[in-house]
């Protein structure tokens, strides 16, 4: 395999770049260095570019479906990363997850059903819920000393207080590994869940978008393989929807291509009628970029996922030695981590999220995206080279230092 390049300083500016070429508008400074969305500041697989680069030279790009191959690709990709054995026809490509969770919640709620989901988490939740006109469960997770659980007990009793209200619980919106508090859910508590949502008849939307970004000494569990294995959950599992890409592991987000998993057939008619009509077809690019980091990707993975330990911990040091007031939650998964901040001792998130995009100039995003359970925090992008990070920590440290 050629040098791969996770510490290049790739130029990013005017590429169309949302994440570097947006930050006047988003953080109103030109200067900011930009540590948030969630796309990787190195380049892709070199097995993916070069697909591209081949079908960039046919010089056609038409209208597009994913075939046989592409389909095999990510049986193949599931079975070998997770020994998780799905079937082509339960494989449905979409142009992101958030679309995709947006149609199942159509195909599935009636106006005004409840929906849980479990703050502090990706925002495009809670608009999802809303997008449908249903109502909002928030089920908080529950931090102790920097490491995150469910509050399955509460989950409990918010399901019995809504249908004591007459409006049970539809669905959930499940984030796992968990993005932004990073955990990567062990099976018993994903189990207790599962039984409780199972006792419940509770739709579970599973967005696993993050489940190939793991750390060493964690596992992700699909949610569809636990429930493969058990005969307890054999009638539970028309309820299931995983959301599924190969946009975060391999940089290849612009390209909007994602794939949604339903076992069931009815369902999966339902989720295809609430797409009809929203021109929701994949670009050629994006299918063949997913098929070809899958078949050809592994390798390269295997070296990012290095990368990212690598950066995770030089964080962890630096923060530990240099910044000891910002607390970082541990990651078990995702290039993205969790800091809290409220050992600083800024009145407000608005002063937090000023001092940074001003003083710091580091641009992240405020805790209160994920919901008001992130007060006082705010999520990082370590997925750059090792010298950006440094950069990155550097201004936070001197802005710490000089400021406050
Ligand atoms: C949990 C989660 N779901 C979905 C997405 C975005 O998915 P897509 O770009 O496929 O819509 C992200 C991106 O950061 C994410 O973190």
């Amino acid at each position: 395999m050629s040098k791969l390049k996770f510490s290049n300083l790739e130029n990013r500016v005017n590429t169309m770049s949302a994440k570097w070429d947006k930050r006047k508008e988003i953080f109103n400074n030109e200067n900011i260095l930009p540590m948030w969305v969630a796309d990787s500041d190195w380049q892709t697989a070199p097995a993916v570019k070069e697909s591209l680069l081949k079908r960039a030279e046919a010089g056609i790009f038409g209208y597009s479906f994913a075939d046989q191959s592409v389909k095999q690709a990510v049986e193949n990709w599931l079975k070998k990363r997770f020994d998780l054995k799905i079937e082509k026809d339960w494989l449905i490509f979409d142009t992101g997850v958030v679309p995709a969770i947006n149609f199942t919640l159509k195909a599935i709620t009636e106006e005004n059903d409840a929906v849980i989901i479990q703050p502090p988490v990706y925002k495009p939740f809670f608009t999802a819920v809303k997008n449908n006109d249903c109502k909002l469960i928030e089920n908080e997770l529950i931090n102790k000393d920097g490491h995150y659980k469910m509050d399955l007990a509460g989950l409990e009793s918010q399901i019995k207080e809504s249908q004591k209200q007459g409006n049970p619980v539809k669905a959930m919106i499940f984030c796992s590994p968990h993005n932004p508090v990073g955990r990567v859910w062990d099976q018993a508590e994903l189990l207790e869940l599962l039984r409780l949502l199972k006792k419940e008849d509770i739709f579970l939307l599973s967005d696993e978008i993050h489940s190939d970004l793991v750390y060493p000494g964690y596992e992700h569990h699909p949610i569809l393989k636990l429930l493969f294995k058990r005969d307890e959950f054999s009638d539970y599992r028309k309820k299931l929807i995983t959301f599924m890409a190969a946009s975060k592991t391999f940089n290849i987000a612009g390209l909007h291509t994602s794939y949604t998993i339903i076992e069931s057939k009815e369902l999966r008619a339902a989720y295809n009628q609430a797409k009809e009509g929203f021109g929701t077809g994949n670009s050629p690019f994006g299918l063949l970029a997913l098929k070809s980091a899958y078949n050809n990707g592994e390798e390269w993975l295997q070296k990012q996922l290095e990368y990212l330990e690598g950066n995770y911990n030089y964080l962890r040091e630096y923060l530990a030695a240099e910044i000891p007031q910002i607390k970082l939650t541990q990651a078990e998964g995702t290039y993205l981590v969790w800091l809290d901040f409220s050992q600083l001792g800024f009145g407000s998130d608005e002063q937090l999220i000023e001092f940074m995009n001003q003083k710091a100039e580091v641009g992240l995003n405020p805790g209160r995206w994920f919901g008001d359970a992130g007060s006082m925090y705010m999520r990082l992008n370590l997925a750059c080279p090792r010298k950006r990070l440094k950069e990155g920590l550097t201004r936070i440290k001197n802005a710490v230092k000089k400021e406050l």
